[in-house]
């Protein structure tokens, strides 16, 4: 088989593999030893791929596994916002490849989704030297090219199933040349425009949303996303909820 010719933008160094346990596993490996900002860790195939809530990541040959290694220099709490930005680079390189035929809508907190059904995954692992200040982020996005698991509860497609089979390859040099269009938009203005690009491709918003927290349920209507990353839920009385963590479920 031939290679694909992978193009990265300046900065941003390929570290390619066959097979690999989890690409985060490995870019945390590579971090623990001193690699730099910019590290990209791309495998055809995982064998412990990991998803958010300790879920497994199926990981056959034909698929995209990547995980990019940040060293933001930013408090953790800021640097978590970047999993937004991941998935906006990763919708507009799926855009860019399948020729604007797919459009992928962004799931709170970081799914890719099209017609309503999970295309692309995002896993957000990060280290701090002193429990506030980012030592390094590893964000993992799987994105289902060839195939998508078969699970009833979680429906999910693939760009094959879409009619749009594009090349892995082609997929991650378009998503490392997103990643390098948004990262200097964040480091001179912030958040904010990350968050509007976001909204642009909100799923759900204005939709009835059900958030299953640790302590209870929450139903309402998904009406934003806060300067922090949190879901804005509005309850039918009028009470609004920030959201910074749990699964929330669209009733579409
Ligand atoms: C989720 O939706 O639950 C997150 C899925 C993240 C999967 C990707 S694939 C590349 C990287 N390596 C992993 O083990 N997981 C992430």
């Amino acid at each position: 088989m031939t290679k694909p010719t992978i193009r990265l933008p300046e900065g941003y160094h390929l570290h390619e593999l066959e097979v690999i346990d989890s690409t985060n596993e490995e870019a945390k490996r590579l971090a623990d030893k001193g690699a730099p900002s910019g590290a990209l860790i791309w495998a055809r195939q995982q064998t412990s791929g990991r998803g958010r809530r300790g879920r497994a990541w199926v990981s056959p040959v034909g698929n995209l596994y990547s995980s990019l290694l940040l060293r933001p220099d930013c408090p953790l709490f800021e640097a978590a916002k970047l999993t937004f930005l991941i998935a906006v680079a990763m919708a507009e390189a799926i855009e860019l490849v399948s020729g604007n035929r797919i459009r992928p809508d962004c799931k709170w907190p970081n799914d890719l989704m099209v017609n309503g059904r999970k295309i692309s995954g995002i896993l957000l692992e990060s280290a701090s030297n002193n429990g506030s200040e980012t030592d390094y982020l590893v964000i993992g996005a799987g994105v289902n090219v060839a195939f998508y698991p078969d699970d009833a509860e979680r429906p999910a497609t693939s760009l094959s199933a879409l009619g749009a089979p594009v090349s892995v390859g082609e997929l991650l040099s378009a998503y490392a040349g997103r990643v390098a269009r948004w990262l200097p938009v964040w480091e001179t203005q912030g958040f904010a425009p990350i968050r509007e690009a976001w909204l642009m491709r909100a799923y759900g918003i204005g939709a009835p949303v059900i958030a299953r927290l640790t302590e209870r349920t929450l139903e309402g209507t998904f009406v934003g996303l806060d300067d922090d990353g949190s879901l804005v839920l509005r309850e039918t009385g009028g009470t609004e909820h920030r959201i910074g963590a749990g699964e929330v479920f669209f009733k579409a």
